[in-house]
């Protein structure tokens, strides 16, 4: 008897190809893949026609416990990333208190014990003077440097910190690269203290070169001392156009839908709902992003998923908070952008399933083979649905893609061998597991 079977389903094999056919889960693992699976299970699912994937692993939400739970929480958050195909997440340090030590670390991940719908793992965030933590806390996926502020008060843009945080130790570092002084220089000439009638301005004041500045300084810290090093959110053709070709092999980056299908004219329709940083670019950014992802300059996808409150977003700027909620959207949007001929099936995996388990050394996920763990999302290919911002399951009550028309959307999703959402509905008491974070 078998924890879980998947009948009839086309089932996504790394290399992109299909196998119609049935999956067998047993004690958390996959067992079994083959067309016919003799015996039964505690629970089989009948998934003719439908495509069945890897769950996602998301390598970077922010959830907001403790601190802004108003916004979402480990319990609603993991709740959208299950109903959005998300099996596993990274998730930030920004929120109150900051987790910036073992005692927040190992708050989080009692919580998440309690609460979370998926598998988890958080980021130890520097700051001046945590440095000994930030090497010694554990399990942390790796360190989160915020170079600019954002949300929060998180920031070390100072060289002599970021030297000493580069020099000493081995763990990942991953970086928010936007220029803190230039961020400053630009809203003061910029705003002068005021407050602007267009929140397109925010894309002005955080240019292009905001994010390049930051991105070079952080290779540059990372070549000197060898770092293992993630820039996270690439989102400008200059930052591609200066790692083509010419990534060194410590040196991984992800690249986030919002910059993959938003751009500045989306602020006419949308406003503060897509403001964020870094911020979204000029429309011809997009295609270069897309190019750094096939030509493997960008190696995975994450969201950012940023919950804001709409009545805090309808602040006048700057007041107005930057993020937007995306982690229960990024499978139906790759899966949409796929069935469109813009990726293939094995891309989909590779961007969004095994290349962030690679990346921060995450065992055994991220795959459909005998062994792995059986995280997996049912999607249906052949139906489309409108997103509402009455259907998401995050806290914050809305989605910038409100009003698209998507198809992947995922019928179940199953987390360690037991469905944890089923059409629609999530299943209580279905609870994750701390990911193990090794080498890459
Ligand atoms: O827009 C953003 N919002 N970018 C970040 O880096 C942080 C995030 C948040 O936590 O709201």
């Amino acid at each position: 008897m078998y924890q879980l079977l998947v009948r009839n389903a086309q089932i996504a094999r790394t290399d992109g190809s299909i196998l119609e056919g049935d999956v067998a889960c047993e004690s958390g693992r996959i067992e079994k893949i083959e067309s016919q699976i003799t015996g039964s299970a505690l629970e089989e699912i009948d998934a003719a026609g439908r495509l069945l994937l890897p769950g996602v692993i998301d390598p970077q939400v922010h959830f907001r416990e403790p601190g802004g739970t108003e916004k979402e929480d480990l319990g609603s958050g993991s709740r959208a990333a299950v109903s959005g195909g998300v099996t596993s997440f990274l998730e930030m340090p920004n929120c109150r208190p900051a987790t910036i030590d073992q005692e927040q670390l190992d708050w989080k991940i009692a919580r998440a014990s309690k609460t979370s719908a998926a598998n988890f793992g958080f980021f130890i965030g520097a700051t001046a003077d945590n440095l000994e933590a930030l090497n010694s806390a554990s399990p942390a996926c790796g360190i989160k440097i915020f170079m600019g502020a954002s949300t929060g008060d998180l920031l070390v843009d100072d060289q002599h910190q970021l030297d000493r945080i580069f020099s000493d130790g081995e763990r990942l570092i991953a970086v928010h690269a936007e220029d803190e002084t230039r961020i400053r220089a630009r809203t003061q000439s910029l705003l002068q203290g005021e407050v602007h009638p267009d929140y397109a301005i925010h894309s002005t004041i955080r240019d292009p070169q905001t994010a390049l500045i930051a991105t070079e300084r952080a290779l540059a810290l990372s070549e000197k001392y060898g770092r293992r090093l993630h820039i996270l959110h690439m989102s400008t053709a200059e930052e591609v156009h200066r790692l083509r070709g010419r990534k060194p092999s410590q040196v991984t980056c992800e690249v986030i839908p919002n910059h993959l299908f938003l751009d500045t004219r989306d602020y006419q329709s949308l406003g503060s709902r897509v403001q964020m940083n870094p911020p979204i670019r000029d429309p011809e950014n997009t295609p270069e992003l897309w190019a750094g992802l096939h030509d493997g300059t960008i190696d995975i996808i994450a969201t950012d998923h940023a919950p804001h409150l709409l009545e805090d977003k309808a602040k006048p700027y700057p007041q107005s908070p930057s993020g937007m909620p995306g982690v229960e959207t990024s499978l139906p949007l790759m899966l949409s952008a796929m069935k469109a001929g813009q990726c293939s099936l094995e891309q989909v995996q590779k961007w969004m399933c095994w290349g962030p388990a690679k990346t921060y050394g995450i065992p055994n996920k991220g795959m459909i083979e005998i062994g792995y763990d059986a995280d997996l999302t049912l999607v249906d290919m052949d139906s489309e649905r409108t997103l509402r911002d009455e259907d998401v399951f995050t806290r914050a009550g809305w989605s910038p893609y409100a009003g698209r028309s998507l198809t992947g959307w995922p019928a179940f999703t199953v987390v360690g061998g037991r469905v944890v959402f089923d059409n629609g509905v999530i299943r209580e008491g279905v609870l994750g597991q701390p990911l193990v974070f090794g080498s890459r």
